[in-house]
């Protein structure tokens, strides 16, 4: 797993970023930041045009939700989100990517 840096946003809600070339979602919450894939697995909207109710990513399109931090969806959808780990070091913020197996040859 590599860490890469994040800032954490100035205030709460749902954010767009990019880490490594992938485009993610950033949930910042209670002063947690969460970190989960930004597509949609329903019909590929971008869940960072979404919101955050308790604890739950709200999809923009047809109202899916998933849960921040297990990426779980609600019962009856069938489906989930990926979440990445996060992390804090003397005050810097890193999201943990896995590197793909074919990054290796
Ligand atoms: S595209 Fe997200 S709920 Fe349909």
């Amino acid at each position: 797993m590599i860490w890469h840096k994040f800032k954490i946003p100035e205030q709460a809600g749902v954010f767009s970023i990019d880490i490594a070339g992938k485009k993610l979602c950033l949930v910042y919450q209670s002063g947690q930041p969460h970190i989960m894939s930004s597509k949609c697995p329903h019909a590929g909207a971008d869940l960072s045009q979404g919101w955050c109710e308790e604890g739950k990513l709200i999809c923009p399109f047809h109202r899916h939700a998933f849960d921040i931090r297990s990426g779980r969806g609600n019962p009856g959808q069938g489906n989930y989100i990926k979440t990445y780990p996060t992390k804090e070091e003397n005050g810097i913020w890193y999201v943990g990517i896995v590197k793909p197996w074919w990054h290796i040859f």
